[in-house]
Formats: C-alpha cells, structure tokens, sequence
C-alpha cells in the first residue's frame, strides 16, 4: 500500500469515527424524576444514579431544576462561575455553569441552581428547554432533580424529558400523590419507565405492589450518611461496600444501559 492510500484510509476511518461521534452526541437522552411528596430521596437517587452511570464509562449531566430548594450543589468537587439561575438572569454563559464531581475512577458534572427564594428573580420557565437541548448534545444522559408536586416547574421540564422515572416511598400518602404524577405523565404523553420506591424496608411492596417498578431502593444508614457528607455512596469505601443501596444503583444503570440504549 502507498503512503496516499494509508493516509487516504486514515481520514476515511477519522470522518467515520467523528460523524459517529456527532451523531451519538445528538442523542443524549434526558431522564427525570418526578416525586409527589418532598423528601422521598429524589436528590440522593439522582445524584448516586449518575455515579453509578458515570462508572460505567457514561458522560452524565445532572441538572438541578429544584429551584426553590435546589440540593444538587452540595455534592459539588468542582464549583463553576455560576449557576443556572445566574444563567437564566443573563448573568454568565452557558458554558460557566457546568460544575465537576470526580469519583476514583470516573467524574461527572453538575448544573447547580440558585434557590429563586434567596435571588428575588423571575425564572424564565420556557427557556429550560433551550438549556437541556444545549447540553443533550454533550452527554450520554442529563439527569435532571426536580422539586416535589406539579408545579410549572416540573411540569414543563417533563414535556422534553425522554424517561420518567417517579420517585416514591410505598407508604399511602406517597402512593397517593405519586398517582396524581402519574396521570400528569400520562396527561403529556410522557414515558413511565417504572416507580424507584425509596427507602424500602423490605422487598415486599404494600402500596406498589402490583404496580410497574423500576427499582427498590432499601432504607440504608450508610448513603443516609454519606448524602449528609455531601458525598455519594460509591465515595465512601468500606461503608460503600457494605452498602445495601449501592448494588441496587449499579443494578439501576445497567438497566437504564440496556433498555434506554443510546443509538
Ligand atoms: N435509601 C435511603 N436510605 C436512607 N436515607 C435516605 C435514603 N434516600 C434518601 N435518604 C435521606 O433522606 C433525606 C431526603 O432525601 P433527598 O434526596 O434530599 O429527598 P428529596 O430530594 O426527594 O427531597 C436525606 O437526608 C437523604 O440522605
Ligand atoms: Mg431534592
């Protein structure tokens, strides 16, 4: 073989490689957990979710579009210029709100919020979309944290979200307001993939049980821990392993690989 043609089959194989690359780009897929009632642990699955997706050699996002009590930035390594919040007000580009979270072996990034209590300024809710359709065309998936109930805050956010997943204990209150999450999904032509029942005492569901779950996370005393050190459960090590919750994360994101494959 010539030097033409080697050269001339290396800038085919770069022209492959990269218009494979554009094109998985472009397919980011953007996955939301919606919760009826506060405190059912949405912000401690999100972020150990994306964990668990990013140890698996994932570009994750997780977006936090809880604007009145935002959480996600407590778990923040690396902190940006701004927030999503300072963005939204003209503040800082788009680029200067991505903050990090390095893991031993991997990392993923963070848009935090601004809690809109503290910032006495008008959130803009429809330009959420033009934010989330900016950063599908960086990562592999965008998780996006959100505040409890039916606000337009969640609402809106969850017409361009491709997976919902809502977030629930299974004790009757939850149940019943994680019903009323449902029949909004339904009401948008969302996609259910399942209820994540959180801080499950056993594996036998009262409320749920005959209802589509995704996952069943056990009540465990080490993420409980570790989310107050604002670190997740695959940070700490020996608690880690000895963690309940951890394998059922990882189980979580290999689902989430084979069934909401990005093409
Ligand atoms: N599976 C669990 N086991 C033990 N504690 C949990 C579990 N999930 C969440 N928590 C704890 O419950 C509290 C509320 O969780 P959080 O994720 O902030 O809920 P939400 O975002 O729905 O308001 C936090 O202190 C968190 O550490
Ligand atoms: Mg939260």
């Amino acid at each position: 073989m010539t030097v033409e043609v080697i050269s001339e089959f290396r800038k085919e194989l770069e022209s492959v490689i990269s218009r494979y690359y554009k094109l998985r780009r472009i397919r980011g897929k953007v996955l939301a957990f919606p919760s009826g009632k506060g405190g059912v642990g949405k912000t401690t699955i999100v972020i150990n979710l994306a964990s668990a997706l990013a140890l698996r050699g994932q570009r994750v996002l997780v977006l936090d579009l809880n604007f009145a009590l935002p959480n996600v930035h407590m778990y923040l390594d690396e902190r940006p210029l701004g927030t999503l919040t300072h963005y939204l007000n003209g503040e800082v580009e788009i680029d200067q709100i991505v903050g990090r979270v390095v893991l031993k072996d991997a990392e993923f990034f963070i848009v935090p919020t601004e809690s809109v209590v503290d910032f006495q300024k008008k959130i803009n809710v429809e330009e959420i979309n033009g934010v989330i359709d900016y950063f599908r065309s960086q990562f592999d998936y965008i998780l996006i944290d959100l505040a409890p109930g039916l606000s337009k805050y969640v609402v809106y956010p969850l017409r361009f979200s491709d997976h919902i997943f809502i977030v629930s204990a299974d004790v009757k209150p939850a149940y019943m307001d994680a019903m009323r999450v449902l029949k909004l999904v339904s009401s948008i032509g969302g996609s259910h993939e399942g209820f994540i029942i959180n801080m499950a005492e056993s594996e036998e569901l009262t409320y749920f049980k005959h209802m589509g779950v995704f996952a069943i996370v056990p009540y465990d005393e080490h993420l409980r821990k570790a989310s107050q050190m604002g670190k997740t459960i695959f940070h700490v090590r020996l608690s880690g392993l000895l963690s309940p919750s951890r394998k059922v994360f990882t189980k979580m994101a290999d689902e989430i690989l084979a069934r909401l494959k990005i093409e």
